[in-house]
């Protein structure tokens, strides 16, 4: 990596790392969405997919309206919660509501991280003055938010529904709604 000395290079940094983020999303979408079983889940990852491409357009032309032509710079941060969810998969043998459940957490990782990111991106482009990135930066960290609450809607619907289920069994789970 050359060497960052100003905040120039070091927002140019940031973009290269995020534009690694977005690709590697676009390829992990897919296969989200086929794993899951839960058709809500499966049609939030597709659509977040959609949206995901959207990012990393609006990154290059990020890129192009400050001088540089979009590269990508490894992203280990993404990289990890894409190899903890590849693990999850390969060494635990999850019944399909475990994954689906495992896969909100995920999904909601990446969100946050991604939110973090653009947050942070966001700010550096206003200090450098930078207003068209700060527009498109804006748009990307709008979609982020929604996907985020999205997906944690979807997680407490099913651990509701779980709930439900158990209670129906007459297993212990009811007490903490009758307690109160
Ligand atoms: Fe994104
Ligand atoms: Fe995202």
């Amino acid at each position: 990596m050359p060497a960052v000395t100003s905040p120039e290079q070091l927002f140019e940094h940031e973009l290269q790392d995020m534009y690694y983020a977005e690709k590697t999303l676009t390829k992990v979408l897919p296969k989200l969405a086929e794993e899951a079983s839960d058709r809500e889940l499966s049609r939030a990852f597709s659509s977040h997919l959609k949206e995901t491409e959207g990012h990393v357009s609006n990154l290059e032309k990020v890129f192009r309206s400050i001088g540089k032509t979009p590269e990508a710079t490894p992203c280990p941060g993404i990289e990890g919660i894409k190899k903890e969810h590849d693990e999850f998969v390969r060494t635990s043998s999850p019944s399909s509501a475990m994954l689906d459940a495992f896969l909100t957490g995920a999904a909601s990782r990446a969100e946050h991280y991604e939110i973090a990111a653009y947050t942070g991106l966001i700010e550096k482009a206003r200090a450098l003055g930078e207003r068209d990135s700060v527009k498109l930066l804006q748009e990307n960290l709008k979609q982020e938010k929604e996907a985020a609450k999205k997906v944690e809607a979807i997680s407490k619907r099913m651990l509701k529904a779980s709930n439900g289920s158990k209670t129906s069994n007459g297993s212990r789970s009811k007490s903490r709604t009758t307690t109160k």
